[in-house]
């Protein structure tokens, strides 16, 4: 199957300024590649960088080094080095990130934020909100709250309106951060089957799945993320002196 992204030599170290100039190397030299019809999950333990590299596959967080070659309109883009309109061109049409929170728009109705992606890529609104409706159904959203903005919404609402969002779109690549942590069992399977219905559709989706049932559901193999590495600011040779 056709690859739809490839990651080589990606590395990412965050500094924090504001602590010492203390350095974390959460990743090095990392290597995917991710097929057409394929889902990967990203698993190790927690503060291993999972959520570090899916942000990275979004052009969320910049990787000090490597490539991530993302097929978008036929063509092999890098999203390290792309401009910043190609991103938002390959956001819009060709990658979909489903957020473990929802960005909450004060005085947006759910059934508007759901459907805001079609419409973005030029779909007619009716058809829109119609697919809109079927998410929500699906996700067992009460039609009442379709009209209201889900900043009272619970948790486990909030999570499945982004979910549903993020399925607007038949997006080729999809990212999935822990889509059903805070879901009952039913919403899980409805995820789980989302998910697979994107994949018999040909989209390459890298999740990060706690629930071991969902993970054995969805992913067609794990990719081991290790333990980030600490260390203490190295410090000049003036600064040493200076603190002597
Ligand atoms: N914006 C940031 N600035 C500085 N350090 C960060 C930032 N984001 C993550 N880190 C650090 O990078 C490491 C990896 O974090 P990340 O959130 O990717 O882990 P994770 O594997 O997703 O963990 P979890 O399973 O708990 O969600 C952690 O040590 C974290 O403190
Ligand atoms: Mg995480």
């Amino acid at each position: 199957m056709t690859i739809l992204v490839s990651v080589s030599g990606l590395s990412k170290t965050f500094t924090l300024h504001t602590q010492g100039g203390t350095e974390i190397d959460v990743f090095d030299s990392i290597s995917l590649d991710v097929r057409a019809g394929e889902c990967v999950c990203l698993h190790g333990p927690s503060g291993a960088g999972k959520s570090t590299l899916l942000r990275s596959l979004y052009a969320n967080y910049k990787p000090d080094a490597g490539r991530i070659a993302v097929q978008h309109d036929g063509e092999s883009i890098d999203l390290v080095s792309a401009e910043p309109w190609e991103v938002v061109d390959m956001r819009r049409r060709t990658i979909g990130y489903v957020s473990q929170f929802l960005r909450v728009i004060p005085r947006v109705s759910t059934l508007d934020i759901v459907a805001e992606p079609a419409i973005v890529n030029g779909v007619p609104s009716e058809a829109a909100y119609a697919t809109g409706r079927t998410l929500l159904s699906r996700l067992r959203i009460p039609e009442r709250l379709w009209s209201l903005a889900p900043a009272t919404f619970s948790g486990g609402e909030q999570q499945r309106v982004n979910i549903a969002r993020g399925f607007m779109v038949r997006y080729p690549v999809l990212l999935l951060d822990e889509p059903t942590a805070s879901l009952d069992a039913a919403n899980r399977q409805t995820v789980v089957e989302l998910i697979n219905e994107a994949k018999s559709r040909g989209a390459a989706i890298v999740g990060i799945f706690h629930d071991e049932e969902v993970r054995e559901a969805v992913a067609d193999r794990l990719f081991e993320v290790g333990q980030s590495l600490v260390r203490k600011p190295r410090r000049s040779t003036a600064a040493r002196e200076a603190a002597a």
